[in-house]
């Protein structure tokens, strides 16, 4: 089991240049659960991500992973920490094979996943484990892109949007990972557009709008909610 991570967020502001996009985001997520952040586009569901990693310059307010504030600190910090992040753009790096890609991420601590029970869960990733990150679909990329933190022992795992534009049967194993790593006893804090898929792993739904979170539904909520959660996603 892994040592599972908290994760505090107090009245955190974020700002590229002169442009302010969040303003006062809290959040407060215990050890071992898995939450998401759903809004519209450019509602600052990546900024946040981006934030708790240490990736935006200008932040204030104050970010606590199992009680230690990281506003000021850099992104290999917070990663030493057990953190790992997913970007969209997910960035395998497209002159190395998969197993290559699987093994460049530093190591945090041993508890992490072996190449072996990896390409168990990812079947299709031990078929291609040969081919080059450009010869990889997006499917096969945002797979790897998974698998590639699962190995380095990290416990807070920020995903960000990882079925964007992917088949059916792709999301299938990327929720497969995403329980998997629940049951480790992980903590998740997961963005995404696919609602349905969402209410289907996650406790609690953040709703953000403008760099604020203005709504907060816990999964026991979601189908009283479903007109209102429609109306936040604009759909
Ligand atoms: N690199 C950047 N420079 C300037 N503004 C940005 C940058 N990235 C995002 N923004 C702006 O910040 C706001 C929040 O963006 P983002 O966090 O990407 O939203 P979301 O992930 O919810 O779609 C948007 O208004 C977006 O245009
Ligand atoms: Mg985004």
């Amino acid at each position: 089991m892994a040592d599972a991570l908290s994760l505090a967020i107090a009245d955190l502001h974020a700002f590229y240049g002169d442009s302010h996009v969040l303003h006062g985001v809290s959040l407060d997520i215990p050890a071992g659960e898995c939450v998401t952040i759903i809004g519209r586009n450019g509602a600052g569901k990546t900024t946040t991500l981006r934030s708790i990693m240490g990736l935006i310059q200008k932040r204030t307010g104050s970010i606590k992973i199992a009680g230690q504030d990281v506003i000021a600190a850099p992104p290999e910090k917070v990663a030493r920490l057990g953190v790992a992040y997913v970007p969209e753009e997910r960035g395998i790096y497209a002159t190395l094979d998969v197993t290559e890609n699987l093994l460049l991420p530093r190591k945090v601590n041993d508890r992490g996943m072996s190449i072996d029970d990896i390409y168990a869960l990812f079947p299709n990733l031990k078929e291609r484990r040969r081919s080059q990150g450009t010869r990889l679909s997006g499917g096969e990329q945002q797979m790897l892109a998974i698998a590639r933190v699962l190995r380095t022992g990290a416990s807070l795992f920020l995903l960000d949007e990882p079925t964007e534009g992917l088949a059916p049967v792709i999301v299938q194993q990327i929720g497969k990972a995403i329980e998997l790593m629940k049951s480790q006893g992980h903590t998740i804090v997961l963005v995404e557009q696919n609602f349905r898929f969402a209410t289907k792993i996650a406790d609690r739904h953040y709703v953000m709008e403008r760099g604020r979170i203005i709504d907060m539904i816990p999964r026991a909520e979601v189908a009283a909610k479903a007109t209102q959660i429609q109306q936040y996603l604009g759909i």
